[in-house]
């Protein structure tokens, strides 16, 4: 893993956004795959910018999301698929048919993983994959579990997920209970992997990460087994790493 640690995140957003920019132009044609969470938008706000200023172009990218929510609608505002156009996608020169997100309004949740999982293997795999982390290690909605999971599939949102992120949503209640994620086999499969983590209430996840035995219970250790992964962290996210 090659760990990076930066005074800001904002200078930490501007170093992922230049490896997508970097893979785009070695090959505008590239698969990209794409996160949600807070934690990515400085890095997406950066893209955008390259790509207004004409630095980059996303005409022949094609892009796969990591995961969605089931149960929920394109237009609910807080859909990934309804996020990811509203600081993404409908600011880039991209083409909509080659933007890719799970649908979580599929009626059997299970035909439309593998699905996924089929048109990410016919665009060829994923060349740069970008990751946030849960404060429980999760990457995508790949949940602690007592084994790694291999393709996309549907899983149920653990009581600590649903905690973290009820603060996006009216009420906790709201939050569903349910997601379709891509598997971590599916993200191992990347070419490359880019994680990005900020605050303090990440510091143990990413210490786990990092530092820690590879091990179900923290899904994002498996990541040390990947051959090219770049982990860009804030000061705060690396306070607990060994030196
Ligand atoms: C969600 C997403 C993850 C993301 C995580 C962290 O659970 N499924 O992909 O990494 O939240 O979100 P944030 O960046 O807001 O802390």
């Amino acid at each position: 893993m090659n760990v990076h640690i930066f005074d800001s995140k904002e200078q930490a957003s501007k170093a992922g956004a230049i490896l997508f920019a970097a893979q785009l132009m070695d090959d505008p044609e590239s698969v990209l795959g794409f996160a949600t969470g807070s934690t990515p938008l400085g890095l997406y706000a950066e893209l955008v910018r390259l790509n207004q200023e004409g630095i980059i172009s996303f005409q022949e990218a094609t892009t796969f999301n990591l995961d969605e929510y089931v149960g929920l609608e394109r237009e609910h505002k807080e859909s990934y698929h309804y996020f990811m156009h509203e600081n993404l996608f409908s600011f880039l020169d991209i083409d909509e048919e080659r933007v890719h997100v799970p649908d979580g309004m599929a009626v059997d949740p299970e035909s439309e993983a593998v699905w996924y999982e089929d048109m990410i293997d016919e665009a060829g795999g994923i060349d740069i994959q970008l990751l946030g982390i849960g404060i429980n290690g999760h990457i995508g909605f790949n949940e602690p579990s007592n084994v790694f999971s291999q393709a996309t599939h549907a899983v149920e949102l653990t009581e600590s997920t649903i905690e973290a992120n009820a603060r996006f949503f009216n009420d906790k209640s709201e939050v569903p209970r349910q997601a379709l994620t891509m598997g971590i086999g599916t993200i191992m499969g990347a070419m490359k992997i880019v994680l990005v983590a900020f605050g303090a209430n990440k510091a143990e996840a990413v210490k786990a990460m990092i530092d820690g035995p590879v091990d179900p219970q923290c899904p994002a250790s498996i990541l040390q087994l990947h051959d090219d992964v770049t982990v860009l962290l804030d000061q705060e996210a690396a306070s607990l790493l060994l030196e």
